[in-house]
């Protein structure tokens, strides 16, 4: 029976892979009941919706995909902004900042002004400076823009202690932290399963190689783009599922990107969302060699910021 209940709307600017993937995800699991595409290339943007409307079918959705323009975006509960250059093969995620910077600094003046409730939730890369530069053009308040982050991070984690554990992902608390990208770091001291440390819940005779899983889980786009050109289902997914808890008002703890007053960027720490947004941060208890490198993050972001 469709769920006629469906009244919020999320506009995505940017039909390309990701931004289609997103969409995809939140027709499948629908939360909202009007999604807007929005971008410049009329042709890929009416291709790509007039492929998810043949996904609006499915029977058990009231959720309908259009065609919008920036301004009507700028009246939608959510804006998820994926415009912008993707990494290529050799490229960081810094590298992309001088191209979608413009990119975003010019979508936010056609969107504004903005509906007063409004979530921009950033996912373009590098996420992180991009949310910085979001919360600063686009004036809403700072609890109102939020990045994807290193949701994704922790999640190709999680899958992966998962493995190790032989148990379901939904059991496990583990953080990637800090930037979206090489500063990005796992506070393992604070990884548990079911409440419990990590290291006393493992299967007997389970090693954890740490250096090895968090280098893994941190180069784990760059070699997917090597084989595939791009990364989209993953970040599809963490994307519609930061929609759904501020949609749902579920309260999620969620590692997403966000503005930090005593540290002047935006990066990970585990927060609670909302249909406010940012509800609040939750203070993870670091030691000392994770606030180490939580500075070397923030480093590495304010030199993006400033270049
Ligand atoms: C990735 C992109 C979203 O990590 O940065 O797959």
């Amino acid at each position: 029976m469709p769920d006629s209940k469906l009244s919020s709307s999320i506009a995505i600017v940017g039909a390309g892979d990701v931004g289609a993937t997103i969409a995809f995800s939140l027709i499948m699991n629908p939360v909202a009941g009007d999604i807007l595409m929005v971008d410049p290339k009329e042709e890929v943007r009416d291709a790509q919706i007039q492929d998810l409307s043949d996904a609006t079918f499915h029977g058990d959705t009231s959720t309908q995909i259009r065609a919008g323009t920036h301004k009507e975006a700028g009246q939608c509960d959510i804006i998820v902004f994926t415009a912008g250059a993707k990494q290529k093969k050799g490229e960081s995620r810094a590298d992309l900042i001088g191209r979608n910077k413009s990119i975003l600094e010019s979508a936010i003046s056609d969107m504004q002004p903005f509906a007063k409730h409004t979530i921009l939730l950033l996912v373009a890369n590098p996420v992180d400076v991009i949310t910085y530069f979001a919360q600063k053009y686009s004036n809403l308040p700072k609890s109102q823009v939020i990045g994807s982050g290193t949701f994704l991070d922790s999640a190709r984690l999680r899958g992966v202690l998962a493995a190790k554990a032989e148990v379901s992902a939904s059991s496990i608390d583990a953080y990637v932290l800090g930037e979206h990208g090489e500063s990005q770091f796992v506070a393992w001291s604070a990884a548990s399963i079911g409440g419990v440390p990590l290291e006393q819940t493992l299967l007997p005779n389970t090693k954890l190689d740490k250096a090895a899983i968090a280098e893994d889980t941190k180069n784990k786009a760059t070699s997917i783009i090597e084989n595939k050109g791009a990364t989209n289902y993953g970040i599809g997914a963490v994307t519609a599922s930061i929609c759904k808890s501020i949609l749902s008002d579920q309260r999620n703890i969620r590692p997403v990107s966000h503005y930090q007053e005593d540290l002047g960027v935006c990066l990970s720490i585990p927060a609670v969302i909302g249909r406010q947004g940012l509800v609040r941060t939750i203070e993870v208890g670091l030691n000392e060699e994770e606030k180490t490198k939580l500075k070397k993050s923030v480093e590495a972001l304010k030199e993006i910021i400033n270049a």
